[in-house]
């Protein structure tokens, strides 16, 4: 039996996911103070567990971002050595690579578009490249786009986060991979990314607009992937 930790930040992506897997809510770990809703049931053989980055008490909002990613992702591990972590999400993406809904993963390491610091050694510390691993026989029976998956903390695209990002060929455009990926590192546990795109980047309509109006569609096709994903990985 494999035990699955799957990093989400966003509840509305996770309740659907959560509830056809059958997974029950775990009591707060008052040791840990754990701050993070976490999910956990068996599924085709093996332990999942879903673990969010939780809403924050001052907005009411789900805590989206790589700070919340790193924390979830590291208190997840003390708490449940798992053998594979998957960040489930959404992102953009160019619209040259992908339509809305498609799923994007990826065979190289993650990296970090938005953090710069040129200065030699740090300036590729900062950007990241931290592995991930490619399995096709996962993704058997599903339709995905193999690139490489670019994290930054915003939702807009500066004109200087635009070029580290085709500088590094990114593909995904999104808010926490590279964060997991590194918590994921420390520990040595294998780690991929799924993402759903829920907006073009690229194109003139607004990619907030984008968000809001595709977030079910994606979230939907995430779903189906994951689930999916999860079946493979038990044969
Ligand atoms: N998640 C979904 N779309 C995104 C975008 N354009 N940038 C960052 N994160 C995202």
């Amino acid at each position: 039996m494999k035990k699955i930790l799957i990093i989400m930040a966003m509840e509305a992506e996770a309740m659907p996911i959560i509830e056809k897997l059958g997974l029950k809510k775990l009591p707060i770990n008052e040791k840990l103070h754990s701050c993070f809703p976490r999910y956990r049931g068996e599924y085709e053989g093996n332990d999942i567990i879903i673990s969010l980055n939780g809403k924050s008490k001052e907005y009411g909002v789900d805590r989206i971002g790589t700070e919340y990613a790193a924390l979830n992702t590291q208190s997840a591990i003390i708490e449940f050595f798992p053998d594979l972590i998957i960040n489930a999400g959404t992102c953009g993406a160019f619209s040259a690579d992908a339509n809305i809904a498609d799923i994007i993963t990826t065979d190289q390491p993650a990296m970090y578009h938005d953090h710069r610091v040129p200065i030699e050694g740090f300036a590729e510390f900062a950007r990241g490249h931290y592995p991930t691993i490619h399995r096709p026989e996962y993704f058997e029976g599903v339709d995905f786009k193999l690139g490489v998956v670019t994290t930054g903390s915003s939702l807009d695209m500066p004109q200087i986060d635009e070029e580290h990002i085709r500088n590094n060929k990114g593909m995904a455009k999104e808010m926490e991979c590279a964060s997991v990926a590194a918590a994921a590192q420390l520990h040595g546990i294998d780690f991929f990314p799924i993402k759903s795109v829920t907006d073009l980047i690229d194109v003139e309509v607004d990619n907030v607009e984008q968000f809001l109006e595709n977030l079910n569609k994606a979230s939907a096709k995430l779903g189906e992937t994951l689930i999916q994903v999860l079946k493979n990985i038990s044969n």
